[in-house]
């Protein structure tokens, strides 16, 4: 019986490091360089490139993030503290980059422009009462 302990904490470790490599941390937040973060969107409160921008999302997002946004299985909210606080600058860095290892991936391919109308679109979106996810 005592022969078999440690093959049972070594599964556990193993199931909780899983979790924590898929689960989202914002980890990506501390990559992103000062100059990018200050970075502006030229369409900041402009309700037309959200609209535009609520497109791109359901034909490049929704499918890992959900129609709402609000996350699927261990893709994240949208909706959530650390994106709506996030500056505009930070998601534009994210989107061209992608954090590919996580699973993100970059959205280089997509014009400049229709990344900041996602990002305007994002701010558009109701916050959900519990964030961190
Ligand atoms: C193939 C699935 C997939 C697609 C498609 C996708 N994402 Fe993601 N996205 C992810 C995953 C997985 C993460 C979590 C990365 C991590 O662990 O930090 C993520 C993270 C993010 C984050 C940061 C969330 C946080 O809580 O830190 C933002 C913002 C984001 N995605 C926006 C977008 C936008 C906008 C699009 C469409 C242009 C998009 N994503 C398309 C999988 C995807």
């Amino acid at each position: 019986m005592k022969m078999h302990k440690p093959i049972w904490s070594a599964v556990v470790l193993l199931l909780a490091g899983a979790t924590l490599l898929c689960a989202a941390d914002g980890a990506w937040l501390r990559k992103v360089p000062d100059a990018d973060r200050k970075r502006v969107n030229p369409y900041a409160g402009d309700t037309q490139a959200a609209a535009a921008g609520k497109i791109v999302f359901a034909e490049n997002c929704s499918k890992c993030h959900g129609d709402d946004a609000s996350g699927k299985r261990n893709r994240p909210s949208l909706r959530s503290v650390r994106v709506q606080q996030a500056t505009d600058g930070e998601l534009a860095w994210l989107l061209r980059n992608g954090y590919v290892w996580k699973g993100m991936p970059s959205w280089s391919a997509l014009p400049e422009q229709q990344r900041w109308q996602v990002i305007a679109y994002l701010r558009t979106l109701p916050p959900q009462a519990s964030s961190a996810q």
